[in-house]
């Protein structure tokens, strides 16, 4: 068997959670750290869309909040500069992609190996990108469903941590399946961030371990 390259550190984490939209996911995953579900705390809401729902929901519940333009920028490199300072300087253990419709560069992955997680509404590798609900009723599959992974400078190819699969019916609009898929992100994603600080999650090569 491969070596471990990385084992999910045992802690109290500290979260900062990035998104551009509704905010569902980070909400699934705030109420699983109200329960005391997930051992952690979500120290940063940041947000590229300064009049993004779920930047408002974070508000609303107390938690801190930024946004940042990216036209303000020279370039992309420099906007993720910018949210790894803001990371750094508040000792963020994870970073968590909540429907953030923004490509993190490169240097962004390399700066905090296996301390970002992203969540994708389809069953990875089919269906990487945008419009994936439309592009699997389209192409026809039975099964789709949604998965968390670790982020790799390579977009939706880094390893995968949970899946869960929904059925595809053939009225589905992409409006019905996206809610359906939705359902199951609910559960996956709190799911991911509590095995992270509970120190269960294992990585060998490609493959992610869920340790007992
Ligand atoms: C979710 O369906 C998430 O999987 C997707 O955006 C939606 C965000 O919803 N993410 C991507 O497509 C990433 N490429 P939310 O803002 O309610 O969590």
């Amino acid at each position: 068997m491969d070596e471990a390259l990385f084992r999910s550190p045992r802690k109290h984490g500290r979260i900062m959670v990035l998104l551009s939209g509704r905010g569902s996911n980070f909400l699934a995953i705030h109420d699983a750290v109200r329960t005391g579900a997930i051992d952690a705390e979500i120290a940063l809401v940041f947000s590229n869309k300064a009049d993004a729902p779920g930047l408002a929901a974070a508000q609303a519940r107390g938690l801190e909040t930024m946004s940042l333009d990216p036209k303000l920028f020279p370039d992309k490199p420099a906007y993720d500069n910018e949210i790894i300072r803001e990371a750094r300087a508040r000792e963020i253990d994870l970073i968590i992609l909540a429907g953030y419709m923004k490509i993190v560069t490169p240097g962004f992955c390399d700066a905090f190996p296996y301390r970002i997680v992203n969540i994708h509404p389809a069953l990875l590798p089919a269906f990487p990108g945008l419009h994936v609900q439309q592009r699997a009723i389209d192409w026809g599959v039975r099964w789709s469903g949604c998965t968390t992974h670790f982020v790799a400078a390579e977009v939706d190819a880094g390893s995968i941590i949970l899946q869960a699969s929904v059925p595809v019916l053939q009225d589905d609009t992409e409006d019905s399946l996206a809610a359906r898929i939705l359902i199951e992100e609910h559960k996956i994603y709190p799911e991911t961030v509590r095995l992270y600080f509970q120190g269960r999650l294992e990585v060998r090569g490609r493959r992610v371990f869920i340790l007992e």
